[in-house]
């Protein structure tokens, strides 16, 4: 989907598809991280700061919070942006079969007055 984007800001809140899988091994993101000496998140994470996104990460590695600020050294060409902005819109959304208890209590209503 194209937007115009003047005076419009997008936010991401699950930028990794909450760890998709498929997501994260797209073959254009692991070459293009194999071109710049980046990982697969980072390459993502530089797509969302060049199209002018907010983008919201999750980690509880780390190692992989550091990756996640460290997509400043590097820019993807206009090739390579199109090449991603081209990818299929579907769904990438990791959703465990069984939801974690944190959640099931988070959305559990049942109890607000
Ligand atoms: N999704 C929503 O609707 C929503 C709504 C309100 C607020 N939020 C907030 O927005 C943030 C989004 O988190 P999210 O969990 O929904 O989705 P997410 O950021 O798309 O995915 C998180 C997953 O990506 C993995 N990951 C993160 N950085 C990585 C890296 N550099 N390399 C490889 N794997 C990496 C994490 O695993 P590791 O921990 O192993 O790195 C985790 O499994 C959270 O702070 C959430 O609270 C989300």
């Amino acid at each position: 989907m194209q937007f115009e984007s003047h005076n419009v800001v997008f936010e991401g809140w699950y930028p990794f598809g909450h760890g998709d899988a498929t997501l994260m091994a797209e073959p254009v993101f692991t070459r293009l991280a194999q071109k710049y000496g980046k990982t697969n998140a980072q390459v993502i994470m530089r797509w969302h700061i060049q199209e002018g996104n907010v983008v919201f990460p999750k980690t509880l590695n780390p190692a992989h919070m550091a990756d996640n600020i460290d997509v400043f050294d590097f820019e993807l060409t206009a090739d390579e942006m199109a090449e991603i902005n081209a990818l299929p819109q579907r769904a990438y959304y990791n959703v465990p079969e069984e939801a974690p208890a944190f959640v099931l209590v988070q959305n559990d209503y049942s109890q607000q007055a």
